[in-house]
């Protein structure tokens, strides 16, 4: 019996091995593929992960009821706290009307966040302003996948 298993998961890892370079494998991956320098790469993913604590902290102040912190928590990542945001020059210009116009929707949805925190808006109706903050995440997410010009 567990001679059989063994054989079993023996027989997963060879399949495995057969799969997984097609999985990894550049082809399977459809989105659009966008160069960026290594300095740019790190520079967005790491307003990125911004991004993604701050929607963390903007849910717990929500579920604690804590309007303050959820304004101020989403206005750090809103247009106007952003507007003198130091970036590497020259990104502008390689960014497409698409990826420009899905950015902003994203900084002008927590600057909305914000703004109705401020006046103490339903928590229901913020998370409803953050959901659709947030279908241009997943849209972004679908769209491009960034690798490093050499
Ligand atoms: C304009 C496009 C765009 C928008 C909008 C966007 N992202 Fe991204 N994001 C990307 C790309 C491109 C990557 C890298 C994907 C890849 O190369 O595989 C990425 C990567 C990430 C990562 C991984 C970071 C890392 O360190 O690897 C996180 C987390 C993330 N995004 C969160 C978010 C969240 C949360 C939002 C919305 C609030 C968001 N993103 C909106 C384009 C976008």
């Amino acid at each position: 019996m567990i001679r059989r298993s063994y054989s079993a998961i023996a027989a997963c890892l060879f399949l495995g091995a057969l799969v997984t370079p097609v999985i990894a494998g550049e082809t399977s991956d459809t989105r659009e593929l966008i160069q960026r320098t290594d300095a740019e790469k790190a520079f967005i993913l790491e307003q990125m992960r911004l991004l993604l604590g701050s929607i963390a902290e903007v849910e717990d102040a929500l579920g604690s009821g804590d309007m303050n912190k959820v304004a101020d928590e989403a206005a750090a990542r809103g247009r106007k706290a952003n507007i003198n945001l130091p970036r590497p020059p020259g990104l502008s210009a390689k960014e497409s009307d698409g990826w420009k116009s899905m950015f902003q929707s994203v900084r002008g949805g927590f600057d909305l966040i914000a703004e109705k925190a401020k006046v103490h808006a339903p928590a229901a109706e913020i998370n409803k302003t953050l959901a659709d903050t947030m279908r241009n995440c997943v849209a972004c997410h679908e769209t491009y996948r960034i690798t490093v010009e050499h």
